[in-house]
């Protein structure tokens, strides 16, 4: 019983920002099952903790930097998955970019070492997507910080909680027709969240600052995706191909309907710019379409908000 305590007390101590939502969920686990101690800090440091209590949750307090950085103190390392997909409301990109910004100071200020950042494959500053053209810019504050890194960039997610590929097989699920933006042949290249949690947990423990691309062994066009979940999934839906601004429409339309955003202007551009694939070679193992596979009956069985997420 002792020895346990003293294993407690001296257990490294991480901050997660996100722990109760999707990706840092999947981070905090994993630190926790190395014998970690994680903190959070959340929009939603009131919600029920996943973890039966183990892991302590703080507001993000982005506007009371002195509270923020107490609630950063003594933990070695930062798991920052915090960022917008889509403005709404009060808060836009430039918003979410100042609030980073304010996390790495704060970081810094609490005397944290290092940072795994989560960010997304191809970020630029000349980028005319604000999601792509604001990632550049934390990259850049966290590059240019006291802090040691290591920057994760993503494409796509998939997982249990992951919302694109579940809520494309949802409408799969849901009606006759599916509506393809363009011609379908742009590229995307899923990574599971399990292989991006062992990858930034991983670079978390080294201390060389570093910028890697995770991504997934599947490269598919968006046809070809749509169709290996039409399958997977046994969805009678018929593709068609629509004019990015008609698909957008209708996605508006379903956005009414399920009270959420179903996908944005930029996302659309984003995919058929095909930003969502990486040069590098894969670093995640997990194959999409084995991960269809077994989880075929509950993928798009019910749609996953991100209104409901984060604006409730
Ligand atoms: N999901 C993907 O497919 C994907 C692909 C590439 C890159 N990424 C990057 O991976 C990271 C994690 O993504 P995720 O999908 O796993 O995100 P998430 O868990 O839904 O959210 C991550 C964090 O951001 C906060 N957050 C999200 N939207 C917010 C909003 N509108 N207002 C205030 N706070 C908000 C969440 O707050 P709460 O703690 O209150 O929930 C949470 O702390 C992000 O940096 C994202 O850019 C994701």
């Amino acid at each position: 019983m002792v020895g346990t305590c003293r294993k407690m007390g001296t257990a490294e101590v991480n901050m997660v920002t996100g722990a109760f939502s999707h990706t840092g969920k999947y981070i905090a686990q994993r630190l926790l099952s190395m014998g970690e101690r994680v903190r959070t800090l959340s929009g939603r440091p009131n919600h029920e903790d996943p973890f039966g209590g183990q892991v302590e949750a703080f507001p993000f307090n982005f506007n009371k930097p002195g509270e923020l950085t107490d609630s950063l103190r003594g933990a070695k390392t930062l798991y920052n998955t915090y960022w917008v997909r889509f403005p709404h409301g009060q808060m836009t990109f430039d918003r979410a970019v100042g609030n980073s910004k304010t996390l790495i100071t704060a970081a810094e200020e609490a005397g944290i070492s290092r940072i795994v950042h989560i960010s997304i494959t191809n970020p630029s500053e000349n980028s005319p997507f604000p999601y792509f053209r604001g990632k550049a810019l934390i990259e850049k504050a966290i590059i240019h910080s006291k802090l040691s890194y290591a920057i994760v960039r993503p494409t796509v997610i998939f997982g249990a909680e992951g919302v694109l590929i579940n809520n494309i097989a949802w409408l799969l699920r849901r009606f006759p027709i599916f509506a393809v933006f363009g011609s379908g042949e742009y590229r995307i290249q899923p990574v599971f969240a399990e292989d991006v949690t062992e990858i930034a947990v991983s670079l978390g423990h080294k201390d060389n600052n570093t910028v890697n691309d995770a991504v997934g062994p599947e490269v598919y066009t968006f046809n070809e995706l749509i169709r290996l979940i039409t399958q997977k999934i046994g969805s009678r839906a018929r593709i068609v191909h629509v004019k990015p601004g008609l698909a957008l429409f209708v996605a508006r339309l379903i956005g009414y309907v399920v009270k959420d955003v179903v996908i944005t202007k930029d996302e659309i551009q984003g995919l058929m710019s095909n930003l969502l694939v990486s040069e590098s070679p894969p670093t995640g193992q997990t194959c999409l379409s084995e991960w269809l596979e077994q989880n075929a009956d509950r993928v798009g069985a019910s749609y996953i908000s991100d209104l409901q997420r984060h604006y409730r």
